[in-house]
This record gives C-alpha cells, sequence and structure tokens, in this order.
C-alpha cells in the first residue's frame, strides 16, 4: 500500500508498524514533528504505551476474563496493534480515528502485523463510536482515551461504554490548564481550581480524577483509581468502573479541598 506522505518503518515493544517519517514534516528546529505529519505519531510516548501494556495485563489476571477493548483516538494505531499484540487475554480490539488517513495506516498497520481478525478499525467521531457501544453487554473491558489535550470531552461516552468491573485509561496533555497557568481553562473543563505549587503535577492527577469521580456520578458510576502518575507533559490515570448508586456515592465522599498558603508554604487537606 501506498501513502501520501513519507513514511518508515519502527520496532516498538513486540511490533513493527509503519508511521509518518517524522523528519521529513520538520520545516524548523522549533516545530514539534507529531502534529506536522498527517497521521499522529510520537516516539516520546513509548513507555506511555509500555505502561498501557503492562496495565492491561496485570488487569487481566486480577479479573481473569478474555478483554474487549477500545482505542477511540488510535493515530497510527502503534498503541492498539501493541495491546492486541502483547497482551495475553485480548479477545477484540475496536479502534477508531476521525481521520481517514490515520484510518487508512492503522488498517495496513492491522494487517501487516496478521492481527485482521483480532482488530477492527472505524473511521468516526469517537464520541459516536463510543455511544454505539455503550449498552449492556455491547460495553468495553477497556477504554484507552489517549487525546490531543483534554481528556475530558470524551470521558462520560467512555464511561458510557465501559462495563462494570472494566477499567479505562486517560491520558491528559493540557497541563497549562492543570498546574494553574490557565485557571478559568481548568475550572471548565475539569470543574475544579488549580494550584500554582511545587506539587502541582500530583494535584493535576487530583483535579482529572475529581472530574472523572463526577462525570461517573451522573450515570450512577463509582469509580476506583488503581495507578497513575505524571511524566514529561502529560498525566496518565488508570480507574475501575463499578455500576450502583453507592459505589458512585463513595468516590465522591473522597472528594476534597487543598488549601495552600503561598507565604508559609503550609498545605492541609479538607473533606
Ligand atoms: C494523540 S493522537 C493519538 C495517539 C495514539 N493514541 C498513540 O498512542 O499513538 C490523537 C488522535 O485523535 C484523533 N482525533 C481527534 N479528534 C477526534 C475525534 N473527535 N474522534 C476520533 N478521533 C479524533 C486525531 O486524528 C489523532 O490521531
Amino acid at each position: 500500500m501506498s501513502f501520501a506522505f513519507p513514511t518508515e518503518v519502527v520496532a516498538e515493544g513486540g511490533v513493527k508498524v509503519v508511521v509518518p517519517k517524522l523528519r521529513a514534516f520538520l520545516k524548523k528546529p522549533s516545530d514539534y514533528a507529531p502534529s506536522k505529519a498527517p497521521v499522529f505519531y510520537n516516539p516520546m510516548m513509548e513507555v506511555n504505551r509500555d505502561l498501557a501494556v503492562l496495565a492491561l495485563q496485570t488487569f487481566h489476571q486480577l479479573v481473569g476474563r478474555m478483554l474487549r477493548v477500545c482505542e477511540p483516538l488510535a493515530g497510527c494505531g502503534i498503541r492498539g496493534v501493541r495491546l492486541a499484540t502483547e497482551v495475553d487475554g485480548v479477545g477484540k480490539v475496536i479502534l477508531n480515528d476521525i481521520s481517514s488517513e490515520a484510518f487508512r495506516l492503522t488498517k495496513f498497520n492491522i494487517k501487516k502485523n496478521g492481527l485482521v481478525k483480532k482488530v477492527l478499525i472505524e473511521n468516526e467521531d469517537a464520541n459516536l463510536l463510543l455511544s454505539r457501544f455503550a449498552a449492556p453487554r455491547k460495553r468495553f473491558d477497556y477504554v484507552d482515551i489517549d487525546p490531543f489535550g483534554s481528556p475530558m470531552p470524551y470521558v462520560d461516552s467512555a464511561i458510557r461504554a465501559t462495563r462494570s468491573s472494566g477499567m479505562f485509561a486517560l491520558t491528559a496533555t493540557d497541563l497549562a490548564p492543570l498546574c494553574g497557568v490557565h485557571p478559568r481553562a481548568c475550572v471548565r473543563k475539569y470543574g475544579g481550581k488549580p494550584l500554582r505549587t511545587g506539587y502541582c503535577h500530583e494535584l493535576a492527577i487530583r483535579l482529572l480524577a475529581g472530574a472523572l469521580a463526577k462525570s461517573a456520578a451522573i450515570h450512577d458510576v463509582g469509580i476506583n483509581v488503581l495507578f497513575s502518575y505524571s511524566s514529561k507533559h502529560y498525566i496518565r490515570l488508570y480507574a475501575t468502573v463499578d455500576y450502583g448508586a453507592k459505589e458512585a456515592d463513595t468516590s465522591l465522599k473522597n472528594l476534597g479541598f487543598v488549601i495552600h498558603c503561598f507565604s508559609c508554604i503550609l498545605r492541609n487537606v479538607l473533606p
């Protein structure tokens, strides 16, 4: 298959995939190559994808059932192809991207890795795709939201498309709002006020977890954060989902406030 832009083959984890040749899209040294290429691929997120493989493998060991997986913002497909290849216990993977070029490249990478029977690729808006699977017995065991910027536009449909006792993962790269550089944007997107402190990355994760708990509670769903971290330009959070009003109330009870004095750096937590 040929593509209308320069490509190259890269090896990552247990797979080899075709990706845009990023060097070909750099016009000046300050350019950020992944956002210049016609299909998104970021080699700097390899550790993020490695940890997704490990987290899903561990989740499979915990729940002991075959997993149905969805990555609705798949880019060149490298994450989904890795999950399908490297994680034991993945039965079906549905990938999706709104870009028709990403769709074509992912389709090629699925075939190249011998995954045609296991991995499907769709080409529509992520919220539409997730909403089509937001019904009992259609929901996924694992949904991975790895967007540009904030994951919040996809959180409602991701929760609805994750089955009870399923897991989902969110990446947020909009650290300027979450770490207090643009506080009003943080209030709009996450419903909480950020603080520009030395521990702002931890607060960013807590703001994301709080927004998630509030979005899930609307549907009488509780969330349980299993694993979270901050790295480079992003934060990442893995949470399980439990359907039930009591579970939602328990998540909401875990929300609170941080007070921080910018003169003496005293900080405290209030329920
Ligand atoms: C950060 S990239 C995904 C990277 C990929 N998850 C990985 O691990 O390499 C975000 C992707 O979301 C796609 N996208 C943006 N808006 C979308 C939408 N509303 N629905 C589906 N895909 C969308 C973009 O085309 C882009 O490929």
